[in-house]
């Protein structure tokens, strides 16, 4: 089964948003750099990317039953959304949280994550980077080289 890495609102505009934050590198820099390494410690991988809340409930039930572990960026819905974290209450993998920017170092609202319930790590302040050192977190939970 492959790695999910499920991408929330705004994440689309990655390397054209806000560079200065979250550098130039696009959300197809992040799924070809995963890939390759997901590959050679032995996974595959399969990155999404919605802007609807809904749309990111409904890739997590789509990972029950296809995906080994997520990664998840879910954006400003890390803030806001109980239904996220619902939904990944119902997956029994490994989850890995995954912010691009340090989000304890801007605005007191970015602070608190309702995803950090479920998350069995969470990586912040990387940069692009932090998908990948996900990637080789979840392959050493599950096992892998
Ligand atoms: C983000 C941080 C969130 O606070 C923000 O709303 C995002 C991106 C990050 O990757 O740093 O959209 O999750």
């Amino acid at each position: 089964k492959p790695i999910f890495i499920l991408n929330g609102p705004n994440l689309n505009l990655l390397g054209k948003r806000q560079p200065e934050i979250y550098g130039h590198d696009t959300l197809e820099d992040v799924e070809r750099n995963c890939a390759a390494l997901a590959g050679e410690l032995g996974f595959e991988m399969r990155l999404f990317q919605s802007n609807f809340e809904g749309g990111i409930v409904e890739l997590i039930h789509q990972a029950r039953e296809e995906a080994c572990a997520i990664i998840i960026n879910p954006g400003a819905y890390t803030h806001t959304s109980v239904a996220i974290l619902d939904a990944l209450n119902t997956f029994d993998g490994p989850v890995m949280e995954c912010h691009i920017s340090n989000v304890h170092k801007r605005e007191s609202f970015r602070h608190h994550s309702y995803v950090s319930l479920r998350a069995d790590g969470v990586m912040a302040g990387f940069g692009v980077q932090g998908y990948e050192l996900c990637v080789r977190r979840v392959c050493t939970l599950l096992g892998g080289k």
